[in-house]
């Protein structure tokens, strides 16, 4: 038997099925995995006595549509584990776009920098392949920018042809191997729509596959009929749905995602295909414009409200509303609509505290509830340490110190379950003939960093990274290979389609 390229031996390797960890070597040969048990002469050897072996970690929601280009290294999800992401999210994508040169359209700010010389998905996934990016990333199309093409911000319902152009988009996507339909109603331009208008978009999913994946309506008050939407969505469609970071937001909606999965089940009993996302933070994190009106400014919501990035002043970044409102001695609300009112003021990006640590922990106890960071990738300013710490603190909080999960259930979640829902096809098991995305790691020592104070700071506790068989990260030092690419949904990529 000819060498592998490269042998990591002694491991214990957690397979991403969820079964008990076993001893064995990994050898890894033209980017996949050559043999699990023991591995004879390799090129190159790493000795990995005493660590964890599992596969790459898949961050099921994120906005890195830009990052991917902006920041090609993507060393705050590399560091983590990650090896895919899933991007697209909210409703929000890359593509499409109506011609190139254009900014990209209804991205509320969430994609800074991001200049646009693509129309289509085929067009976006050939300029993030030549950029080399370290991970390897699956798309969803987004509502919100479709929806931003055909009607711009109108307020109205689509005509019959806007609506068969921006179902014509999603077709197309899928064709070039999106993973599915992204929506973000609470949002604009999304919010003006009826859920008539998304299950009409949203048609192409049936036949074609792909999942349906939702910020819904409304995460507070009105979560259940959120659900009940949503649960709507996916049954007239006939589609796999994704619930994104699951959530019942303000102190008097906490506990009522107890409600929401119990509600989640039945329909899953009843034949409804339904998984979610969490990110393991009491706080969230998006464009500020997004959640206040202007001429109405809640107290309550400015109280707890934190600035991450903020072009108008750069000085509030990474300080609560509250603190600055005391020193320049105005109400909170006044400190929010001198940001909104200021130029460029709508590319705010805030920290909102509005989640209940229990459920968090209800959260993560759910068998369908994967992790998702929803980290926004602007690394100007303070940006919420979800960015840097999602899943290192999963693994150290919620697994080790609290044991509300299993170290085997938490990274069954994170990798296998993820890998079938996105259709990552051939990855999430550490299995002969898989792709090599791999992390090995100390399941005593991994720990985030990143905090609200200090948050771009890399998690400790992982000793190697591989990518598509190449070492990506080895001891908290990046190695720049780039060995990351766009994924088509279920794409078997023996095909060589997508091989460099
Ligand atoms: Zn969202
Ligand atoms: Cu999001």
């Amino acid at each position: 038997m000819s060498a592998v390229d490269l042998a990591i031996r002694g491991a214990n390797v957690l397979d991403g099925s969820g079964e008990p960890a076993f001893e064995a070597d990994v050898g890894i040969a033209d980017g996949r995995i050559a043999r699990v048990g023991s591995v004879g002469d390799a090129r190159r050897e790493i000795d990995a006595e005493g660590l964890t072996l599992a596969p790459g970690f898949v961050d099921t929601h994120t906005h890195d549509d830009g990052a991917l280009l902006r920041h090609p290294g993507m060393e705050f999800k590399l560091a983590q584990g990650v090896t895919s992401v899933v991007i697209g999210n909210c409703g929000f994508s890359a593509a499409p776009n109506r011609s190139a040169g254009d900014a990209a359209p209804g991205s509320s700010g969430l994609f800074p920098g991001l200049s646009v010389d693509w129309t289509d998905l085929a067009g976006y996934f050939a300029t993030v392949a030549s950029a080399r990016p370290a991970v390897n990333a699956v798309a969803l199309v987004g509502h919100n920018t479709m929806r931003a093409l055909a009607l711009g911000d109108a307020s109205r319902a689509p005509t019959g042809a806007e609506l068969a152009q921006m179902r014509g988009w999603l077709e197309a996507a899928l064709e070039q191997g999106a993973c599915g339909f992204s929506t973000g109603l609470i949002y604009r331009p999304g919010r003006y729509s009826t859920t008539e208008e998304v299950i009409a978009i949203a048609a192409p999913l049936r036949e074609r596959g792909g999942i349906y994946a939702t910020h819904m309506r409304d995460e507070a008050d009105g979560l259940l009929d959120a659900v009940e939407e949503t649960l709507r969505i996916g049954r007239e469609v006939g589609c796999a749905v994704q619930i994104s970071h699951h959530k019942a937001a303000g102190p008097r909606n906490w506990g009522r995602v107890r409600d929401s999965l119990a509600r989640i089940d039945r329909a899953n009993a009843e034949g409804a295909d339904v998984t979610l996302d969490v990110y393991p933070y009491t706080a969230g994190s998006g464009p500020l414009a997004e959640y206040v009106s202007i001429d109405h400014i809640a107290p309550a919501f400015a109280k707890v409200v934190a600035i991450a990035s903020c072009p108008a002043f750069p000085e509030y970044e990474g300080r609560r509303v509250p603190e600055i409102a005391e020193t320049l001695g105005v109400a909170p609300e006044e400190v929010v609509r001198r940001i909104l009112t200021a130029p460029r003021g709508e590319l705010t990006i805030c920290i909102h505290f509005i989640i209940d640590e229990a459920d968090i922990e209800t959260n993560l106890r759910h068998p369908r509830m994967m992790i998702g960071s929803d980290g926004i990738p602007d690394l100007r300013g303070k940006p919420h340490p979800r960015l840097f710490g999602t899943f290192p603190r999963v693994l150290a909080e919620y697994v080790r110190a609290r044991g509300i999960l299993t170290l085997e259930e938490a990274v069954r979640r994170m990798t296998s379950l993820a890998c079938e829902r996105f259709g990552l096809a051939q990855r999430g098991r550490v299995a002969e003939g898989y792709w090599a995305d791999l992390v090995l790691f100390d399941p005593a020592a991994i720990r985030d960093t990143a905090s609200y104070e200090d948050p771009k700071r890399e998690p400790v506790g992982i000793a190697l990274v591989v990518v598509n068989g190449q070492v990506a990260c080895r001891d908290g030092r990046h190695t720049r290979v780039g060995s990351g690419r766009p994924l088509r949904y279920r794409v078997d990529a023996r095909t060589g389609a997508l091989d460099r």
